[in-house]
């Protein structure tokens, strides 16, 4: 079987370097794409001009962050330095929002650490001009934790509006079919179940997404050397229900790309954004690889093989060990 994946790249320092020079982007660059339009920046999200310069003097229906949100990726810097880097990217975010906009937030909450970063954070969006319409939880299959506490199994997401964007609710229904019975009424006279009564056998997401894979090493859309990658299937529904098809849908923390090919997928533009010319790097060669062979990620290969065939790989210290699961909080 081929098995050629890359370790953790945050984990490789050194085998991130060697990959650098195979990046087609360097700070501040951007990356056009002639065929749907897409836009791949190598940028901070917290820097208004070069935010500015992603979005080309265009604005956005939809924006889904993901921040790093683990701390410990931020050395020595404290909750109160994270929201105040926030504040800047929320604030350059909205600049790339039109008036009727949706704006999604994945955030963690450290339960080792009064839930940090989820409960300021959402105390900073109450200075910026936008409603909160709903918090998300996802869970994973696969938590954190020991024999002393519950498992920690949630991906937390915030949904705000500004303005009035549509929702498209059809984008919530699931596979999972309804089993249960009642909420019995009466209609026109005769004693109804909620079965009979609903528009369709299978339940609404709602605000808990049970029905989504982590990604993992054995999913075809798992990218090696990302460790933060979100579901696809997460990202779509997201697409779905707050934008149409041609719209401009933003993410400025791209890592494995996965808002670029989803928007690909549903036929939204995307502009995106990540500070490490690794990351975007692999964003483009994500998108590229699926035009070409019609695969969401690589499985048990990666996007630079090209260059590191397997073999030239074995001289790194740590390969991904089989069954790598990529972690919850990060
Ligand atoms: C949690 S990951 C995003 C995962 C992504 N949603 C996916 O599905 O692959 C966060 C990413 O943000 C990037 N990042 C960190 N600080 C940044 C900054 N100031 N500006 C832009 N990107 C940044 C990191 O390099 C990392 O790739």
């Amino acid at each position: 079987m081929h098995n050629n994946p890359l370790p953790r790249l945050d984990e490789q320092p050194e085998v991130r370097a060697r990959l650098l020079p195979f990046c087609r982007l360097t700070p501040g660059g951007v990356w056009n794409d002639a065929t749907s339009g897409h836009r791949v920046a190598c940028i901070d999200a917290a820097d208004p001009s070069a935010a500015a310069d992603l979005m080309d003097g265009k604005r956005a229906q939809l924006a889904i962050q993901d921040p790093p949100y683990n701390l410990v990726a931020f050395d020595t810097r404290g909750i109160r330095e994270y929201i105040e880097w926030s504040r800047a990217w929320v604030t350059n975010t909205l600049q790339a929002l039109e008036s009727d906009s949706s704006f999604y937030v994945w955030l963690g909450a450290d339960q080792r650490d009064h839930f940090q970063p989820l409960p300021d954070f959402m105390l900073l969006m109450r200075d910026f001009p936008v409603q909160a319409r709903s918090f998300i939880t996802a869970r994973n299959q696969r938590g954190y934790g020991t024999q002393k506490n519950w498992m920690a199994v949630r991906q937390e997401l915030l949904y705000y509006v500004r303005g009035t964007p549509a929702f498209n609710v059809e984008a919530e229904y699931t596979d999972i079919p309804k089993t249960l019975r009642g909420y019995y009424k009466d209609v026109g006279g005769e004693r109804t179940e909620n079965l009979q009564r609903g528009k369709r056998d299978t339940i609404r997401a709602g605000n808990v997404w049970l029905d989504i894979q982590q990604v993992f090493y054995r999913l075809q859309e798992n990218v090696s050397g990302c460790y933060a990658q979100k579901p696809l299937k997460s990202t779509d529904r997201i697409i779905r229900a707050s934008s149409r098809a041609g719209d401009l849908v933003i993410d400025f923390f791209a890592h494995s790309g996965t808002t670029l090919l989803a928007a690909e997928l549903a036929g939204r533009r995307c502009f995106t954004a990540d500070i490490d010319p690794v990351y975007c790097e692999i964003a483009i060669r994500r998108l590229e690889h699926f035009r070409v062979a019609g695969k969401t990620g690589w499985q048990n290969g990666h996007a630079f093989e090209k260059e590191m065939p397997a073999g030239r790989l074995s001289s790194f210290a740590d390969r991904a060990p089989e069954g790598t699961v990529q972690t919850t909080l990060f």
